[in-house]
C-alpha cells in the first residue's frame, strides 16, 4: 500500500488545473449502457473509482478504447446484465447500472453495495423509484434482481433528494414508455452534467438542476450518436480541496478549470471567515489569505454546504482564530478524520452529529491513517501546514477520487513524496 510523506509547513504558490469531476464521470460512463453505439469522451480522469466502474461495465461486454486522454465506450453489444459483488463491493456508485440495464434489457442482477465506512447508505430510494416505473424487484443472495416488460413513465417523489437515486432513475426513464417526473430530485451540478450528456444523445429532459425534472421516454433507436467528444465538468470538490489548501498555507494560488458557481456556498463561507478570493467564471484566485476566523456550518444537499467538503473545511477550522461548529446532516458516520487530526494537534470534540473545533496556533506532523476519500483529503491538508514530517498511510482512499494529488501539490511547492508499497 502506497503512503505519502509530507514535510511541513509549506506555502503553496502557482496555479493548478482541476480534473474532470469523479462524481459526474461515474454516472455518465454508466449512461453509455443506454447507447447502442460508440460514445467519445475527452479528459476522463485517471482515478481508481473510474477504473472500477470501467471494469464493471467491461464485465458486461462494454468495449473500451483509450487513446491518450480520449476514451471511447461502446455498448453496442452487451453480453450480460450482471454486476458482480466482487466489483460492486468496492464502490457504491456501481448500483447506478441498475437503471440503464433495466430500461434497455428489461432485466438486471446487481449486487447490493453493502455498508461503507461513512454510514449504512441504503438503496431503498433507488428501488422504490424503479418499482414506480414498473420493475419487479426482489433481493436474492445479496443481489438486486430486477425485471420488467417495458418500463413505464411515472411521477416519482423522492423522500430525500438522493444524488444516486436521481441519476439511476433519470437513466431508467430515458427508455421508458412515456414521461417520467422526478419530484424532490437532487440538484447537484453532477446531475445537470448527466442530463447534458443524455441531451447530447438526443434525449429530452426538462428541469435538470431543479427539484422537478421531466424525462421524456424514447425508443432506443431514436438515440443519436453525437459526433462531438463529451467533456465532463471540472471537479468542484477537488477545486474546494485546493482552495482550502491554498488558504491554510497562506499562499497565492489560482485554481482553474472548474465552475466556481458550483461552489457558491463554500466560497461564501470562506469569504465570511476572512479569505481573500478573486472569483472568476472558471477560476478562483486565492491571495495570501490571512489567518481566518471560525464559523458555524451544516452540510446539506446542493445548493447547501457539500458533505464532501466537510472534512477539508474542518482541517481549515482547526487552525483559525476561535471556535467553529460543523454539523453533518447527510451521512451518519462522517467524522473519521477527527481522531487522526487529533494526532496532529487539532482540538475537536464530537457530540452526536456535530463537531466543535477549537482553533489552535499550529499542528504538528504525525503518522496518520486514511479512512475514506474526503477524510484523507483533510489529513493531507493538515500535513501540508503542520510542523515536521507526516506519514499518511492507506493513500489508496485518496487515489479513488483525486487525480495525481501528490504531483499537483508538489508543483505548487509542497514537499511531498510517495512511497510505493
Ligand atoms: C453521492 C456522491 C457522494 C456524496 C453524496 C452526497 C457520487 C458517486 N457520490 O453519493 O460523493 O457525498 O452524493 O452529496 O456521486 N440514502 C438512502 N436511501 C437511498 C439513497 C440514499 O437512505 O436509496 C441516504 C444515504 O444513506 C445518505 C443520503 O441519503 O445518508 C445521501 O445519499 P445520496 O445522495 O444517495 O449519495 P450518493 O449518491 O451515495
Amino acid at each position: 500500500m502506497d503512503k505519502l510523506i509530507v514535510e511541513g509547513p509549506s506555502k503553496l504558490n502557482g496555479s493548478v488545473h482541476i480534473s474532470s469531476a469523479k462524481n459526474a464521470t461515474l454516472p455518465i460512463l454508466v449512461a453509455t449502457l443506454l447507447c447502442p453505439y460508440p460514445v467519445k469522451f475527452v479528459d476522463i480522469p485517471e482515478l481508481m473509482d473510474v477504473s472500477t466502474i470501467l471494469k464493471i461495465l467491461q464485465s458486461m461486454g462494454l468495449k473500451i478504447t483509450k487513446n491518450g486522454n480520449e476514451l471511447i465506450a461502446d455498448a453496442s453489444n452487451l453480453e450480460n446484465q450482471h454486476a458482480d459483488y466482487s466489483l460492486v463491493k468496492t464502490m457504491r456508485a456501481s448500483v447506478l447500472v441498475l437503471g440503464p440495464l433495466l430500461a434497455r434489457y428489461g432485466v438486471a442482477s446487481v449486487s447490493l453495495p453493502g455498508g461503507c465506512a461513512i454510514g449504512a447508505r441504503p438503496v431503498d430510494i433507488h428501488l422504490m423509484g424503479m418499482e414506480k416505473l414498473g420493475a419487479e424487484i426482489h433481493i436474492e443472495n445479496g443481489y438486486i434482481k430486477a425485471k420488467c416488460e417495458k418500463l413505464k413513465g411515472a411521477t416519482i417523489t423522492l423522500p430525500f433528494p438522493s444524488v444516486g437515486a436521481t441519476e439511476n432513475l433519470m437513466m431508467a426513464a430515458v427508455l421508458a414508455e412515456g414521461n417520467t417526473i422526478i419530484e424532490n430530485a437532487a440538484m447537484e451540478p453532477e446531475i445537470d452534467d448527466l442530463a447534458d450528456f443524455l441531451i447530447a444523445q438526443g434525449v429530452k429532459i426538462e428541469g435538470a438542476g431543479t427539484s422537478r425534472m421531466i424525462i421524456h421516454g424514447m425508443d432506443i433507436k431514436a438515440l443519436k450518436p453525437n459526433p462531438k467528444s463529451y467533456r465532463v465538468i471540472g471537479d468542484r470538490i477537488e477545486a474546494a480541496t485546493f482552495i482550502i489548501a491554498a488558504i491554510m498555507s497562506g499562499g497565492d494560488v489560482r485554481v482553474e478549470g472548474f465552475i466556481p458557481k458550483h461552489l457558491t456556498y463554500v466560497l461564501e463561507t470562506l469569504t465570511k471567515m476572512g479569505a481573500k478570493l478573486e472569483i472568476g467564471t472558471d477560476f478562483v484566485h486565492i491571495k495570501n489569505s490571512p489567518r481566518l476566523k471560525g464559523a458555524a456550518l451544516e452540510t446539506a444537499p446542493y445548493p447547501g454546504f457539500p458533505t464532501d467538503v466537510q472534512a477539508q473545511m474542518m482541517a481549515l477550522m482547526s487552525i483559525v482564530n476561535g471556535d467553529s461548529i460543523v454539523t453533518e446532516t447527510i451521512f451518519e458516520n462522517r467524522f473519521m478524520h477527527v481522531p487522526e487530526m487529533g494526532r496532529m494537534g487539532a482540538k475537536v470534540t464530537l457530540k452526536g452529529n456535530s463537531a466543535l473545533i477549537e482553533g489552535v496556533e499550529t499542528l504538528s506532523g504525525a503518522p496518520v491513517m486514511c479512512t475514506d476519500l474526503r477524510a484523507s483529503a483533510a489529513l493531507i491538508l493538515c500535513a501540508l501546514v503542520a510542523q515536521g514530517e507526516s506519514e499518511i498511510q492507506r493513500v489508496y482512499h485518496l487515489d479513488r477520487g483525486y487525480e495525481k494529488i501528490d504531483e499537483k501539490l508538489t508543483k505548487l511547492g509542497a514537499k511531498i513524496r510517495r512511497v510505493k508499497g
